[in-house]
């Protein structure tokens, strides 16, 4: 990873993080307790107050705010890609956290991360949007990079493999919900929240720069979307020795992955 320097100016850092956590919170109603699930399984490994933590994909910070809120002393690094979510969390986390760009789908996104094991790394609904080839790899370079006891934990959209018909209509009322909140005007799509983005005068330039690497802006790209049991397997073969599940709510699911 470069490491992610500043060079926007100021934004409102705390509404900016709250209109993404209610934008992801129209797709993902029960997000914290994902989160929570997640930081419970930090918590059952860490033997220290210290928790070594890399938020992998992390976006605009989220999981490392929570993080930090349970474990102030933490100390936590984000990897991502996207220079508006990166001017998000950057302000927000305000030198909390080590923050660095990098492209997970290159094996050198490890590059000039800290040394020593982490604890955990932690990502959410994120790397739905690697190949499958490129995301078994990926288990494996994360593996590598835990501390022996350490965990692994995401949180995406992953089937229960023994529910397909009861998912879709789940999924099915999920989206209804969902479309319905978006008529009303309780929450932004994606497309919407991103649109305020490209209208906002200090975000306008890194949104600029991030149609260059992700030029469909993620809204139409192939997403690769396999059932739990496709994640656990991947774990195993990865290396991980204890693999599970940590927490599901309807078509989502936290796998982990012990090292
Ligand atoms: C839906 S957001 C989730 C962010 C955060 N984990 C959260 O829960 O709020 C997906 C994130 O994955 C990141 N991402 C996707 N592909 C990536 C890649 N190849 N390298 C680095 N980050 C990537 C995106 O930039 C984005 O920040």
């Amino acid at each position: 990873m470069t490491p992610y320097i500043a060079d926007s100016a100021p934004i409102d850092a705390a509404a900016w993080q709250e209109s993404w956590d209610r934008q992801q919170e129209a797709y993902l109603p029960d997000r914290e307790h994902r989160l929570a699930a997640m930081l419970d399984a930090v918590a059952a490994v860490a033997d220290t107050d210290r928790p070594r933590l890399l938020d992998l994909a992390g976006g605009t910070g989220t999981i490392s705010l929570r993080a930090l809120a349970r474990f102030p002393h933490a100390e936590v690094t984000l990897v991502d890609q996207d220079p508006v979510l990166l001017a998000i969390a950057s302000a927000s986390l305000a030198g909390r956290a080590v923050l660095g760009t990098a492209d997970l789908r290159t094996p050198d996104w490890q590059a000039g991360l800290p040394t020593g094991g982490f604890d955990a790394v932690l990502t959410a609904t994120a790397l739905h949007w690697l190949p499958a080839d490129r995301l078994t790899t990926l288990y494996a370079e994360v593996r590598a990079l835990l501390r022996p006891g350490g965990i692994l934990v995401n949180a995406d959209h992953m089937p229960d493999d023994g529910l397909p018909g009861l998912t879709k209509r789940l999924t099915a009322h999920a989206d209804a919900r969902r479309t319905a909140r978006w008529a009303a005007g309780a929450a932004l799509s994606w497309s919407d929240w991103w649109q305020r983005v490209t209208a906002d005068p200090v975000l306008a330039a890194p949104a600029q720069r991030r149609r260059e690497i992700y030029p469909d802006g993620h809204t139409d790209s192939a997403e690769f979307l396999p059932t739990a049991g496709w994640h656990l397997d991947a774990l195993r073969t990865a290396g991980f020795t204890e693999v599970g599940t940590v927490w599901r709510g309807g078509p989502d699911a936290a796998v982990a992955g012990v090292r």
